[in-house]
């Protein structure tokens, strides 16, 4: 019965549709006007194969690494989404917990429903802390401030939301935006707009979209924690993230919903690694559903990746249990896949081990 034991993590995004709210699981599933991009993100990394190695002795397998200088199980980290008390009642607490459970790094969103403090006291994950810059800059400040004290090891600053996508789901069901307890006597957060997403009205009330790079000096200035940047899909804006002083960069196209028609993630990363030349790790996140997606995406250079979607249907399904599962899931394929190409540890995967046909890939 698969109800009771999906084996793989796409059999969980069926269970979620099963057991949420329409709005909220066409919230979670859906990505920005034509899709596009949404099935581009997952098609791409059908096209790349591999080129596996034999007799490499694979009797033991290691797929821990370290992440700005952090102990993790392995290459994998939840990547920040947005309100997981819609998904289950325990919210970012449990998904916190899962992470500790499996000991990869939780990135909690600037838009959690649990706030940053109950997440920090909640377990011992390494977390780091995804923002918006909004037009009210010192809540922007307060709540990096925040984080820091409550422990949390890095900023990941969303850069790709100037403006919400259009998320067509969204507008039809008149998405509404709950309640952050984060904000709470900082600025109101529901914004009363009777057409279309809820959430849209309540994005372009807050969100700055004045941002540009010499306002990543402004954000240094006001936290001593390293900086990723996330949202890069050139190498142009690579190297401009590196120049700002990013200690990382997350090669993201916001799960699909924001910009249609962007390039998949997996097809440009290689284009990020080699601007990039090594000063910094770069990262990845779009349409990672396999243990071979992670091991494509190491292949072409990426430090680790981040999985938004299966971690919030895994939460959905069975709350900390169904993160858990998800992300051991992963790790569990990642390990086979590495014994089957010849790669005891991380560092044995190299570009030699896929094959991008370059008018394939993109
Ligand atoms: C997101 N994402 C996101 N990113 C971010 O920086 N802050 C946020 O609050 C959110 N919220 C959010 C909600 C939902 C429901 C989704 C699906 C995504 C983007 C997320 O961090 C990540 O880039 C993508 O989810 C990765 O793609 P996959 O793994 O969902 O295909």
């Amino acid at each position: 019965n698969m109800a009771e034991d999906p084996v793989n993590v796409n059999e969980y995004q069926e269970l979620a549709r099963q057991a949420l709210p329409k709005m909220y699981y066409d919230f979670y599933a859906g990505g920005a006007e034509d899709q596009h991009t949404l099935k581009e993100n997952m098609e791409a990394f059908r096209r790349i194969t591999f080129r596996p190695r034999i007799l490499r002795d694979v009797s033991k397998i290691n797929l821990s690494t370290t992440i700005l200088g952090y102990n993790v199980s392995a290459p994998i980290m939840i990547a920040p989404t947005a309100f997981h008390k819609l998904a289950h009642p325990e919210g970012e607490v449990a998904t916190a917990r899962a992470a500790a459970a499996s000991n990869v790094i939780m990135i909690l969103s600037y838009v959690s429903m649990c706030t940053v403090e109950e997440v920090a006291s909640s377990c011992n994950a390494i977390r780091f802390f995804q923002i918006y810059v909004y037009k009210r800059r010192d809540v922007t400040a307060q709540l990096v401030q925040r984080a820091e004290r409550s422990g949390y090891k890095a900023i990941v600053l969303t850069v790709d939301v100037p403006r919400l996508g259009r998320r067509e789901p969204d507008i039809k069901n008149k998405m509404i935006a709950p309640q952050l307890k984060n904000f709470e006597g900082l600025l109101a957060t529901q914004v009363v707009s009777d057409e279309g997403s809820n959430l849209q009205a309540f994005a372009a009330s807050t969100i700055d979209a004045s941002l540009s790079w010499k306002d990543i000096g402004w954000l240094r200035s006001i936290t001593k924690l390293p900086i990723l940047i996330k949202g890069v899909l050139t190498h142009e804006d690579a190297i401009k993230a590196v120049e700002a002083g990013a200690a990382g960069i997350v090669v993201s196209n916001h799960g699909a919903r924001q910009l249609d028609y962007s390039p998949a993630t997996i097809s440009v990363l290689e284009e990020v690694v080699h601007a990039v030349k090594g000063k910094v790790p770069v990262f990845v996140d779009g349409g990672v559903r396999r243990g071979t997606d992670v091991f494509k995406a190491l292949a072409l250079g990426a430090q680790a990746v981040l999985i938004g979607r299966p971690v919030v249907y895994g939460l959905a399904v069975k709350g900390e249990t169904g993160v858990r599962r998800v992300t051991e899931m992963l790790k569990d394929e990642l390990e086979l896949t590495m014994a089957l190409s010849g790669c005891p540890t991380l560092k044995d995967i190299t570009r030699g081990h896929v094959i991008t046909d370059p008018e394939r890939l993109h």
